[in-house]
């Protein structure tokens, strides 16, 4: 290693991840109220599911509740998305665009919301039953959902990223489910994504990544019926979908590290909460 290159490899191991703290309380306090109002809307957007509704209806839902309290639709034009929300109904893993389709009973969306409130981001989804689903359905949007809730509790602070992508997919393992790899959780704060990302399965490096007070990241995991494997849709380069075509589920919520432990700082008041049975 010639001195230049020493210099490089050491200035990269300074930083071998752009990983911000939030330790503060001014930031501590955005990010709070960013997930508290996201959680609000996602309150409010879930009385609203029921067979009969289109996806179109519930992106308009979310982009008049978000403006008319002053806030800022994330996913609207981010990299060109043309909705204020994702609509993932069935097969579709995750990035679904709301449109005409109808919900109808059978089907199981995932809403995927994100909000910008005063520069701070929080991020969230739920996936919901549409009236009567089939027992195969259902046992796969529960395993996603305690899938999320294992995650969480394996983030405690001294742990790695490792442990929460174990915890993950040995849940998944052992119901029968596989879980998506090439879409992740990630870091979170004044920026939509960035460091860490954060594998829902053990992915090698991953264990590098020690969970310390201050980082902020979502724990979003998607469960497939079959294959773990997706396909883009291509036409509209967005739409992910199993590549089997069959069900996918996923829940997320946004994670602060504390001293004490994973704060959720997207609980809702009135959605499903840890332990819950769908
Ligand atoms: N909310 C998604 C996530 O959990 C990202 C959606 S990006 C969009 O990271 F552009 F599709 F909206
Ligand atoms: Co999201
Ligand atoms: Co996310």
């Amino acid at each position: 290693m010639n001195h230049q290159n020493r210099k490089l490899f050491k200035g990269l191991r300074a930083r071998p991840r752009r990983i911000p703290l939030y330790t503060s309380a001014e930031h501590q306090q955005g990010l709070r109220r960013a997930g508290r109002f996201n959680a609000q809307l996602m309150d409010f957007v879930r009385q609203h599911i029921r067979p009969g509704i289109r996806t179109a209806d519930i992106d308009k839902l979310v982009h008049e509740y978000t403006l008319d309290h002053g806030h800022r639709p994330a996913c609207l034009g981010y990299k060109g998305f043309p909705k204020s929300v994702c609509t993932s109904v069935n097969e579709v893993v995750c990035h679904g665009i709301p449109g005409d389709y109808e919900l109808k009973p059978g089907d199981i969306v995932n809403v995927d919301l994100t909000t910008i409130v005063d520069g701070w981001y929080g991020d969230q989804s739920e996936t919901f039953l549409v009236g009567e689903v089939t027992e195969s359905a259902r046992r796969l949007v529960q395993a996603a959902f305690d899938a999320l809730w294992v995650g969480i509790r394996a983030a405690q602070p001294g742990n790695t990223i490792l442990d929460i992508g174990s915890a993950i997919s040995q849940l998944a393992r052992e119901r029968g489910f596989s879980v998506v790899r090439e879409y992740q959780g990630h870091g979170i704060g004044r920026e939509f994504h960035q460091e860490p990302g954060v594998p829902h399965f053990p992915e090698v490096g991953s264990s590098r990544i020690t969970l310390v007070p201050g980082m902020c990241f979502t724990i979003e995991p998607m469960l497939n019926e079959g294959t773990w494997e997706t396909v883009l849709d291509r036409s509209d380069g967005w739409t992910v979908r199993t590549r089997d075509g069959r069900l996918s589920a996923q829940f997320e919520h946004t994670i602060l590290m504390t001293e004490s432990g994973p704060e959720v700082l997207t609980r809702t008041e009135h959605g499903p909460q840890e332990g819950h049975r769908f």
